[in-house]
């Protein structure tokens, strides 16, 4: 019993966890409720975009260490750890809804052997694990906290090459069990108690999150006083304090975790009696990056866009993901489509109409989005787009101008080429 794990909810996160920790070599069964996509998962193929995890959920099945069920309570009662990767959407005031973390802990408790540990890998409000060993009421059961840290579209990697390991755990020898599950991997590990581990992992999104507005303010900044912030944020990463990482500014920052996250974080502040106003000015800065980027559309076709046409490069919330959740992609182009602009987009991984803007035409490539537009604003990152043909843009657009919401194209060869083109922090 003691090294199989039981990974409840097949999300990016549950099974990125059961497929990496098949492919450490222990025995894993992932389940979920949704019969249909077990059934897929079970012929290996996978419902999200996430590159690597296809191939590793394959070699999971041909090894038999990965198995998937939609029978939660088969899987964990059998099992020495038990995942609880379900999701905790959050609430229109920034709280978690903790409803699916209860519903699997209330059917699972019961059945599972003594010495069985729980463990909250979804992001859940500090106080959760708590919340689960009551709702499972059980003395012989410990449940602690790993939080995960994985990037959408790097989660094999990232999961495979830690920054670090961390648990929560009152308990030590639950604490040394859950490190055993991480054998091998060049990461340091650290134990602590399980209020510290869920604090750590809202902390570290929420301060990542302060450091994209403070360089997109940077950036904004550098418009206004004349200076580049490519070379500005250059200089400040080779301190080592700062690094080069996550300086790259671009139309505000968005996706599952950094928005739900920091406002869960500021709910969870005040809540306990602390009011976070530097998360306050985080997410407000980022609301205003969203409206900067629309702006600079509309001031490059003259300050009006009703009726115009836009093209636009980019769906997803960054590139490497099919995700649009928060996209700061969507927020941007919903300002434009409410101003009366006529948006056609492309993004490599959408094919039709999507439902939060149904407004928005979808084209199948991004010469064809920029058909007779009088503007194309990028706003995804993806690589194609530095490879689109510069010449064959401007022959099918009304009027060649680019407003390049994450500073991805070559600034100059654009203006050599007739373009007109604005960045983010460059003039
Ligand atoms: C994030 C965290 O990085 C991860 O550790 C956590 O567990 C989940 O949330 P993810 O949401 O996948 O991961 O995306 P990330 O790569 O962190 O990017 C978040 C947003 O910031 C995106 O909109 C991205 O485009 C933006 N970003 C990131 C920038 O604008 N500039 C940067 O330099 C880096």
């Amino acid at each position: 019993m003691d090294n199989k794990v039981a990974v409840v909810g097949t999300g990016y996160v549950g099974l990125t966890t059961g497929a990496c920790f098949a492919h450490l070599g222990h025995q894993v069964t992932c389940a979920d409720i949704d019969v249909s996509k077990v059934e897929r998962l079970r012929r290996g193929e996978i419902p999200i975009y996430e590159p690597g995890l296809e191939a590793l959920v394959a070699e999971g099945i041909a090894s038999g260490r990965l198995i998937f069920t939609d029978d939660p309570v088969a899987a964990a009662s059998e099992a020495g750890f038990v995942y609880l990767c379900v999701p905790t959407p959050q609430g229109d005031d920034g709280s978690a809804d903790l409803s699916y973390l209860e519903a699997a802990a209330r059917q699972i408790g019961p059945h599972l052997q003594a010495e069985t540990i729980v463990v909250n890998k979804s992001t859940v409000p500090v106080g959760s694990a708590n919340f689960v060993a009551q709702v499972i009421g059980r003395g012989d059961i410990q449940v602690v906290s790993n939080p995960e840290f994985l990037r959408e579209g790097t989660a094999v990697h990232d999961f495979l090459n830690p920054d670090r390991v961390v648990i929560g755990a009152d308990d030590q020898s639950a604490a040394i069990r859950i490190a055993g599950l991480y054998l091998g991997l060049p990461a340091p590990l650290m134990v602590t108690d399980p209020a510290s581990a869920e604090t750590i992992k809202y902390a570290s999104n929420a301060f990542l999150a302060m450091k994209l507005s403070f360089v997109n303010a940077i950036a904004n900044l550098c418009e206004v006083v004349g200076a580049d912030v490519s070379d500005v944020v250059l200089g400040m990463g080779y301190d080592k304090r700062i690094g080069h990482d996550f300086l790259r500014p671009g139309p505000g920052w968005g996706g599952s975790c950094f928005p739900k996250d920091s406002r869960a974080l500021r709910y969870m502040a005040s809540e306990a009696g602390y009011e976070f106003g530097i998360l306050d000015a985080v997410l407000e800065a980022n609301e205003e990056q969203f409206g900067r980027v629309a702006d600079k559309v509309v001031a490059m076709v003259g300050g009006d866009i009703a009726g115009v046409k836009v093209a636009a490069w980019g769906l997803a919330f960054k590139a490497n993901t099919d995700d649009r959740r928060d996209s700061p992609s969507i927020n941007v182009l919903r300002r434009l489509v409410a101003m009366g602009a006529e948006v056609t987009a492309f993004d490599p991984t959408v094919s039709g109409p999507i439902p939060e803007l149904v407004e928005l035409n979808i084209a199948d490539d991004p010469i064809t989005a920029c058909q007779g537009a009088d503007v194309l604003v990028v706003l995804t990152e993806w690589d194609d787009f530095k490879w689109v043909e510069l010449d064959e843009v401007k022959a099918v657009m009304s009027t060649p101008r680019i407003v390049d919401g994450r500073n991805l194209l070559d600034r100059s060869l654009l203006l050599r080429r007739g373009f007109e083109y604005d960045g983010i922090g460059r003039h």
